[in-house]
């Protein structure tokens, strides 16, 4: 079996639901259930003896050694982070907590199990860190893609964090042997993306009849994945992956926000019509040291294991317009006090226009 962190969030649930279908090997989930963690995103899984849900932190050292003792996974893959730029420039403090103080701690945990495995089910054993494209910092317009020997040059406390936690892996490698592999991914998207991320904020906000508010000129470029390939992406470095070395995961899907924006609307227009979505565009104030773009070189794991995505943003964005029309009701359970408090916080400034 395997142990995986984070998995009541956007990417770890979709990345449980896929792994069971795809290997039916068995899965214990640890899970801190913060705002962005959600049950609801397991729902598939009720009554599925495969999947083990555990609510813990991966900072736990009591817990985590007691869980990988009990269960004694092969790998370990770790979702478990603080994930939201704008959250990070409000409130910096829990991205240094999760993201490099208890990344930290897991790896403590994980590599006193690795020590004492036996020879065999060490040379077995993997770690394998979830991360991102943003700590390699921001491209210009006419700059070479991300590649894995980019240096890291991080800009937002979100990244700043992702970057310490990738060194911390890197390190745990390089000295204690840990046999850890890393992946830095471009933005995803698909269903059970919390509604604070551009697209399903885009998706909700349109179909309330609110504002979309595009940050600053809109031209800022994000590559985008379909939550679904990233998936199949873990999967192949985990089986193939060789320890040390990281890989880079994008979906060749390089978009202007409000190229994206625009493209939402005009899905909605055919699935949802009734509604002139785009007239509710609005620029607003830029987000503070808003990366320019980014943009990945997603050869090296094409090459070496043989990925590369199944979906293009066409057909990806088409399945998520219809994830959340299909599924209302896992909106309104995420849409609390608490979302929307963050959302009079985030959008309370007016209209960059109007400035
Ligand atoms: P998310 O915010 O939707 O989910 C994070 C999950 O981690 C939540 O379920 C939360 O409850 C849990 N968690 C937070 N702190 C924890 C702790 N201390 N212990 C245990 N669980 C904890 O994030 P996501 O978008 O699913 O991203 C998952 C991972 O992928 C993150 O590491 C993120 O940096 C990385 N990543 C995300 C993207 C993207 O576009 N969303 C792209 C590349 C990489
Ligand atoms: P986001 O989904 O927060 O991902 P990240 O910042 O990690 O790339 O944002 C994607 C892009 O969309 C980013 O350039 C910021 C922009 N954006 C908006 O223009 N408006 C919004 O309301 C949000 C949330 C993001």
């Amino acid at each position: 079996m395997i142990l995986v962190t984070g998995g009541a969030g956007f990417i770890g649930a979709n990345f449980v639901i896929d792994w069971l279908a795809a290997t039916g090997e068995p899965v214990v989930n640890l899970d801190k259930l913060t705002y962005a963690g959600n049950l609801g995103n397991l729902a598939p899984l009720e009554g599925d003896a495969r999947h083990v849900f555990v609510r813990g932190d991966i900072g736990d050292p009591a817990l985590v050694p007691q869980l990988l003792a009990t269960h004694r996974p092969r790998a370990v893959v770790n979702f478990a982070a603080e994930s939201h730029v704008d959250r990070s420039i409000h409130g910096p403090a829990a991205f240094i907590e999760t993201n490099v103080a208890a990344t930290f701690r897991l790896l403590e945990s994980v590599r006193g199990y690795c020590a004492a495995l036996d020879g065999a089910a060490r040379e077995r054993f993997r770690f394998l860190q979830v991360s991102t494209d943003e700590v390699y910092g921001s491209l210009g317009p006419q700059d070479p893609a991300f590649s894995e020997t980019t240096a890291y040059a991080p800009n937002s406390p979100y990244s700043a964090s992702k970057a310490a936690s990738d060194h911390l892996v890197r390190a745990w490698h390089h000295t204690y042997g840990l046999p850890a592999l890393t992946t830095n991914c471009s933005n995803n998207y698909g269903p059970r993306q919390f509604p604070e991320k551009l697209i399903p904020l885009m998706i909700v906000n349109a179909l309330a009849g609110k504002p979309l508010p595009v940050y600053g000129d809109g031209a800022n470029v994000r590559d985008w994945l379909y939550v679904g390939d990233h998936c199949g992406a873990i999967r192949a470095v985990l089986e193939r992956g060789r320890p040390g070395e990281v890989y880079n995961v994008g979906g060749g899907a390089e978009m202007r926000n409000i190229d994206v924006v625009k493209a939402i609307c005009a899905t909605l227009a055919r699935l949802a019509p009734g509604r002139d979505y785009a007239a509710q565009i609005e620029f607003v104030r830029d987000r503070p040291g808003h990366d320019r773009r980014y943009a990945i070189d997603a050869r090296k794991i094409g090459r070496e294991l043989g990925w590369s995505p199944a979906e293009t943003f066409a057909t990806g964005l088409e399945r998520t317009v219809r994830w959340y029309l299909d599924n209302a009701q896992w909106l309104a359970s995420v849409q609390s006090g608490d979302y929307q408090r963050w959302i009079a916080q985030q959008y309370a400034t007016s209209p960059a226009a109007a400035d």
